[in-house]
């Protein structure tokens, strides 16, 4: 056998080296905190076998600014492209093993550039992250590094998606690039995001915080709405990151991959006939109306534990990808505060860029009064939630299940903000205030007046739901298009959506809007 010639043995030990990453010992930490290497993960994301990496020879540079005493090839970051579901993706995984996957400038340039790639081949890009932030000894090289990913980011956004998973610290500028993206995935009690971590505040402020309280998953996931998705491990964290982008087109001029489902298209529910309580007071759970019209089992929701009162997710339905948005009767009434509005707007604004309809199912009250929503700016929130709505050309569809009051009549996907078609259930109740509100205005000294004026109020409360408390009104005056039994619900809106599959709604040129943010 003749011997191997020492350049191929030369690349071979060089290939070595470079999975090496930085060390054995910090592999071995590594794995012993219970977490992969930014290689595992990757083999894990992806289909077996078609990962190919990018510059893994490129080294962080080490010159008079940098206080960086050794180079290690990949600089930190892996790099490349390969497939989910036989669709191309491109991916970086930062390393942790080399200065805690920090980024440097050269670090950057890696990252950028398979975003140019995903961006130039009209593929979705996936950030694995794990990462002290912007590396010190790097100075100012690093920050502009940042501003690179950054711009990129934003100006890439609505282009193709963009996700990312945080798999352990991601401070400073590690979380802001992923703030910029369409989902951010967390880890329970091993991912942390913030800008300044336990040590900074420590020395800046004395105060004394642990990474978990300050930004773990539950505090991002159920406090900050900075998170939209949490796994407890990262093999489940990167099984997500594939059934989100099975519901998206790998691109803004692509439409979303369609799945045979196998679930019956004119499927009725009979129980979604009884589920809304004939007493108007009482609960029932949306989520239950929305597992029964979609595709069976695959309602993906985003964002489930903050702002409970709204409702977002991803399912199929006839095996097409559409985005649910609702409200929770069984939460807060389903009312329509600050942080629903924000959870809304943003499902609704992702839905339409990636070309995925909109399916709303409207039970609110209207917005939460008082004075801490409106001095946090209950209408600057609010206001994004009708812009997201009205500039949305996606097929809109919506159902009105039962209160759709004042604003939420108007803000949940109505008719005249461009909803194609509009549906009500027979228990919608749709009016400019609720009962008692409204009696109160309109009737305000005949009540005063009144011998019993307790009595009087509930009379003409009466009278007021027995002419608001149906849909009637409204289909009269063609504010609904129909009213379906709650059981039709499912073949409706599948026929709605395949009626609308080839809706043309241009947008006036504009350089772009100026949402109310
Ligand atoms: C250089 C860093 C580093 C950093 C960590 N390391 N952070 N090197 N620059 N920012 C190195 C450590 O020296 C160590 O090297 C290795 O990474 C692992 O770090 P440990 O501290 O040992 O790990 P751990 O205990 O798990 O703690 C991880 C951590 C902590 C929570 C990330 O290191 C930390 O708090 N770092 C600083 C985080 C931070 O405040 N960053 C903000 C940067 S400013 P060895 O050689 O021992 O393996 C920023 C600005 C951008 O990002 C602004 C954009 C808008």
């Amino acid at each position: 056998m003749s011997e191997e010639d020492p350049r191929i043995l030369e690349l071979r030990a060089m290939r070595a080296k470079s999975r090496e990453g930085g060390g054995a010992d910090r592999i071995q930490k590594q794995h012993a905190k219970g977490k992969a290497t930014a290689r595992e993960r990757i083999e894990m994301l992806l289909d077996r076998g078609t990962f190919n990496e990018l510059e893994p020879f490129i080294t962080g540079h080490i010159d008079d600014m940098s206080m960086a005493t050794e180079k290690y090839l990949g600089d930190g970051v892996v790099t490349g492209y390969g497939q989910i579901d036989g669709r191309t993706v491109y991916v970086y995984a930062q390393d942790f093993t080399i200065y805690g996957g920090t980024l440097s400038e050269m670090q950057s340039h890696k990252i950028c550039r398979v975003m140019d790639l995903a961006l130039r081949n009209g593929a979705p890009c996936i950030g694995l992250l794990d990462s002290g932030g912007a590396r010190i000894q790097e100075g100012v090289k690093a920050l502009g590094g940042y501003a690179e990913i950054f711009r990129r980011n934003a100006q890439y956004s609505g282009v193709i998606p963009q996700v990312s998973v945080m798999m352990g610290p991601c401070a400073g500028g590690a979380a802001y690039s992923p703030a910029l993206q369409d989902l951010i995935i967390m880890i329970e009690k091993q991912s942390f995001m913030f800008l300044t971590g336990p040590e900074v505040i420590k020395a800046v402020t004395g105060e004394v915080i642990d990474s978990e309280s300050l930004g773990g998953s539950d505090i991002h996931m159920s406090v900050s709405g900075v998170a939209h998705l949490a796994a407890k491990d990262e093999a489940e964290a990167l099984a997500l990151v594939r059934q989100f982008l099975a519901f998206l087109p790998s691109n803004n001029v692509e439409n979303p991959p369609f799945h045979l489902s196998g679930d019956d298209s004119a499927r009725m529910d009979e129980h979604l006939n009884s589920i809304v309580p004939i007493d108007p007071s009482l609960p029932y759970v949306m989520h239950q109306v929305i597992e029964a019209v979609v595709d069976k089992d695959t309602f993906l929701e985003i964002q489930p534990a903050w702002a409970r009162n709204a409702v977002v997710g991803l399912a199929r339905i006839g095996g097409h990808s559409v985005g649910i948005v609702a409200q929770e009767p069984a939460v807060m009434a389903g009312v329509i505060d600050i942080d629903a509005s924000d959870k809304m707007t943003r499902f609704v604004r992702m839905c339409d860029c990636f070309n995925v309809p909109l399916v709303t199912f409207v039970d609110s009250p209207g917005f939460l009064p008082g004075i801490a929503q409106e001095h946090g700016g209950i209408i600057r929130h609010g206001a994004k939630l009708l812009y997201a709505y009205s500039e949305a050309t996606v097929p809109k569809v919506c159902v009105i299940t039962r209160k759709a009051y004042g604003g939420a009549y108007v803000v949940m996907s109505s008719k005249y903000l461009g909803t194609d078609v509009t549906y009500a259930w027979p228990s919608a109740e749709i009016a400019v205030l609720g009962a008692e509100g409204a009696v109160n205005i309109l009737f305000k000294k005949q009540i005063e007046g009144a011998a019993d004026p307790a009595a009087e109020r509930k009379q003409l409360a009466a009278d007021y739901r027995e002419k608001f408390n149906n849909p009637y009104q409204a289909a009269s005056t063609g504010y609904v298009d129909d009213i379906i039994e709650p059981r039709e619900t499912r073949a409706k809106v599948i026929a709605a959506l395949s009626a609308l599959r080839d809706k043309y709604a241009p947008a006036p040129p504009r350089k772009h809007g100026n949402i109310p943010v």
